[in-house]
């Protein structure tokens, strides 16, 4: 495994994402949160993982109980983030609401406490005296935040008074916009970016296709998993093929390194399997040459998804079926538990 040094934290290149930990939309069923979920974790640890990241709304709260359980006995190996839900983030409730994810996580300290996406409404101002009294009393270590832009990222540093370690955003082959400013401030100014999403949810894993789709509400009703874009982005998962064959590697870890290569980056994947935590793991041994990593980023340039407009009908299509089954059943099961 290869380690991250930046802003007074070692972590691992490649951490764990757990938004899938008890969550219905990524399909993977009750196996999965009771099991699985654990056996990941332990895979995790075994392979010199030591970055963790979850949020407060992943299955409103499993997540975060999930993956407390499975890392007692641990505590002191790993570095925990989670993640603050924004609304009404003003001080008594972020305060109350830090406190509480740190209850499910079962720790005294959240490692990293990060903000899930801004708020056009409340000011930083009346989110980040919070987080530096919860710096102060010791509940959080690094304050975080996610989806910022390098401005609000700027903005939030200053209304703390002190560093924003991070900043979690998406960023992978198929969105590189990270690349343009976010990186480079981190890079001058020893900060760290978190790239969420690095298989850009396994769709550059080569496991789909047009006639190949995956499950999930997350994946089936996203615009990024309609046929027409699963048939688009065959060329770049084969330029990631292409590598991979040199390296005996997968395109998903291909992908993983093209991220990984660069300084003060982390990538955090999600996982279905403690097979896919291993081949996660192994990414970061894998050293990419210039000419490849060009080549990825020519094979990226190249990829044009369907415009929005293009996706939303079989989009909408899908989401409503799945509202209408989730109605359905649920009326279904209140029928047959009535009296
Ligand atoms: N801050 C935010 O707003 C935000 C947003 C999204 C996610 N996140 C965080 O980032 C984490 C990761 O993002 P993500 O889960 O959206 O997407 P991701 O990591 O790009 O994709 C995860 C999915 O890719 C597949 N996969 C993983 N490893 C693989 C491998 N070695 N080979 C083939 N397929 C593999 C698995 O799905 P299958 O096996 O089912 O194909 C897995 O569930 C989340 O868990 C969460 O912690 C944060």
């Amino acid at each position: 495994m290869k380690y991250v040094e930046v802003g007074g934290v070692k972590v691992s290149a490649v951490g764990l994402g757990t938004w899938q930990f008890g969550s219905t939309e990524w399909g993977y069923g009750r196996d999965y949160a009771d099991k699985e979920a654990a056996a990941i974790v332990d895979r995790a640890l075994e392979v010199g993982i030591t970055f963790f990241d979850t949020a407060e709304i992943y299955a409103f709260g499993r997540s975060e109980r999930i993956l407390g359980a499975a890392l007692a006995g641990h505590r002191n190996e790993v570095f925990i983030a989670t993640k603050l839900l924004p609304v009404m983030p003003i001080g008594p409730v972020v305060i109350h609401r830090a406190h509480a994810s740190a209850r499910r996580l079962g720790v005294e300290a959240l490692d990293l406490y990060q903000i899930h996406q801004p708020n056009p409404v409340v000011p930083l101002s009346a989110t980040m005296p919070a987080f530096a009294r919860l710096m102060d009393e010791g509940t959080v270590r690094h304050a975080g935040v996610s989806n910022y832009s390098l401005a609000r990222w700027k903005a939030a540093e200053e209304a703390l008074g002190r560093p924003v370690l991070s900043n979690q955003v998406r960023f992978n082959l198929v969105d590189r916009r990270p690349e343009r400013e976010l990186l480079p401030w981190a890079q001058a100014n020893d900060r760290i970016v978190i790239a969420y999403s690095p298989l850009a949810q396994g769709l550059l894993s080569g496991r789909y296709g047009p006639d190949r789709p995956p499950t999930g509400l997350v994946r089936t009703g996203s615009p990024a998993f309609v046929p027409e874009n699963l048939r688009r982005v065959a060329p770049l998962v084969d330029a990631l093929s292409l590598v991979a064959k040199a390296h005996d590697a997968t395109p998903s870890q291909v992908a993983l390194a093209w991220l990984i290569h660069r300084p003060n980056v982390v990538v955090i994947p999600g996982a279905s399997s403690a097979a896919q935590v291993d081949a996660n793991a192994a990414a970061a041994d894998i050293e990419l040459t210039e000419d490849e990593v060009a080549s990825l980023a020519a094979a990226a340039d190249a990829y044009e998804p369907v415009p929005l407009k293009a996706a939303l009908p079989h989009v909408m299509r899908v989401r409503t079926r799945s509202l209408a089954d989730r109605l359905t059943g649920r009326r279904r099961h209140q029928s047959s538990t009535a009296p």
